[in-house]
């Protein structure tokens, strides 16, 4: 089968999640592009975005019409050329409208399973749950001829445990998107020590079309990017409920505090509790639960996540996109207010946002905003220039960002020597691209 019959019918799982969502889009957008080539005008793709909630897949044709259409608009040229035999489609707006129609009409939502019996290939994406995956994939592989692949956006669950279960020997690897997928230029490929190679060929072909950048990750549980964050985020969990004890102040203040930290001082897009509740609590809870009894050397909890959970605040995105509540109270792409976990209740940032910063003392006047840095030819000389400043402050926020990124290195250094990621190179090719990093973990910044 060539690549491009294999794109012929395709399923992604779980489409109207955040995850699925991206690669439907990404996967509808290419099967489109093949679909348009000269080759195979008249030939059917078909792509069927399968989940369980058919609200989320009404929103979710509503994102794909307002992505599709972005991406339109950047490549008119392109579309003019492949539409040049349709004397009806005359203005820019003609093309593009016609483009959006056609990708529209690639993707069947359906809330039934059985589509996927006639897929090649198949995506899952649907929620962390190991036995959830096992089942899924076991089933439609029993009721599909076609000895279908399998790439499945697992963030944590061992593939080769996945590929055992559902009996799927060669015909699976890891393909793990960022979130949001049409943004992070990563994608993790994990494969067993069965998965076929033309498999893992057709893989690296999808993805190189898609303009991914691939890096291989060994099949352990939370992989490199989630190896990495998972730790990142549980050390800013400590920070802050030792930065309340040690100050007595309430943990709210302080989980504001080493937000602020993880973002302005060490030049992030978004501050850990931010990307925590950007992931969703209920998320980083459940990969921590899959990857915990894999790692024998540390505890992967925090009983500051389980207590989040227990009082139903959880984070993520609703189907529009817009940020649910979690740590942080969000209004307008802002954040007002963090929750207090002793109150219940979200205690505003006005009350008590000066005092803070205060105690952290000021940003020194070389300080870099992530946006600014990341596409600047000087970012390494910028980035230098804050840090060193950073080592030679006194203050509460600068100590705090150092012993940070110090922490962060360890962690990258760490998945090199437990053999998760083969050199520190992949490890910080995945904390740029995955989470649009300014720099990579393993640095001599902080040193
Ligand atoms: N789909 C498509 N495009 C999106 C999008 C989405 N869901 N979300 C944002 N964008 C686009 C915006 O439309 C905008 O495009 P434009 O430049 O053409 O206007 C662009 O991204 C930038 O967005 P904004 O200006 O609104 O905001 P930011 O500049 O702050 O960027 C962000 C938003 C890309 C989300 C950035 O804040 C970021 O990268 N944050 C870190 C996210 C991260 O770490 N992700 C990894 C999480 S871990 C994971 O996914 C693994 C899993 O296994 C748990």
């Amino acid at each position: 089968m060539t690549y491009e019959e294999r794109l012929q019918n395709v399923s992604v799982l779980g489409a109207a999640g955040k995850m699925g969502s991206g690669i439907l889009l990404l996967t509808a957008i290419e099967m489109t592009d093949l679909s348009l080539k000269p080759g195979n005008k008249g030939k059917t793709f078909v792509l069927n975005a399968i989940d369980v909630s058919a609200e989320g897949l009404a929103g979710l044709m509503k994102y794909l019409r307002g992505q599709v259409r972005k991406v339109a608009e950047k490549k008119t040229v392109w579309l003019r050329k492949m539409y040049a035999d349709r004397d009806d489609l005359v203005e820019n707006y003609d093309i593009i409208d016609e483009y959006v129609f056609d990708v529209l009409n690639v993707v069947r939502p359906v809330t039934t399973m059985a589509a996927a019996y006639q897929s090649n290939l198949i995506f899952e994406a649907v929620s962390e749950n190991r036995a959830l995956k096992v089942k899924l994939l076991g089933d439609i592989d029993k009721n599909n001829g076609n000895n279908p692949w399998f790439f499945t956006n697992t963030s944590s669950v061992p593939i080769k445990l996945i590929e055992k279960e559902a009996g799927l020997e060669g015909r699976v690897l890891g393909f793990h998107f960022y979130n949001p997928p049409a943004v992070q230029r990563l994608v993790e490929l994990i494969i067993t020590g069965k998965t076929l190679a033309e498999v893992e060929d057709f893989a690296r072909n999808y993805a190189k079309n898609l303009k991914k950048i691939i890096v291989p990750s060994n099949d352990f549980a939370g992989f490199i990017g989630n190896g990495h964050f998972m730790r990142d985020a549980l050390h800013g969990m400590k920070e802050a409920t030792a930065l309340a004890e040690e100050k007595n102040i309430p943990l709210y203040k302080a989980i504001y505090m080493v937000n602020k930290v993880t973002q302005d001082y060490l030049v992030r897009p978004m501050g850990i509790f931010q990307l925590i509740d950007y992931v969703g609590i209920d998320v980083v809870q459940f990969i921590l639960n899959v990857m915990n009894p894999f790692v024998e050397d540390e505890e992967l909890s925090h009983d500051l996540l389980d207590k989040m959970m227990l009082q139903g605040v959880k984070g993520g995105q609703k189907s529009s996109g817009a940020q649910k509540d979690g740590f942080l109270k969000y209004k307008g792409g802002r954040f007002t207010a963090i929750w207090d976990v002793h109150k219940q209740e979200y205690i505003d940032l006005d009350s008590f946002k000066d005092e803070c910063d205060e105690m952290l003392g000021e940003l020194p006047s070389s300080v870099v905003a992530w946006k600014s840095v990341i596409r600047n030819k000087k970012k390494d000389d910028l980035l230098a220039a804050f840090f060193n400043d950073l080592k030679t402050s006194a203050d509460l926020g600068a100590a705090m960002a150092i012993k940070y990124g110090l922490k962060s290195k360890a962690i990258g250094e760490k998945l090199v020597s437990d053999k998760v990621a083969k050199e520190t190179d992949h490890v910080n090719t995945v904390m740029l691209t995955g989470f649009f990093h300014a720099y990579g973990p393993v640095n001599n910044f902080f040193d």
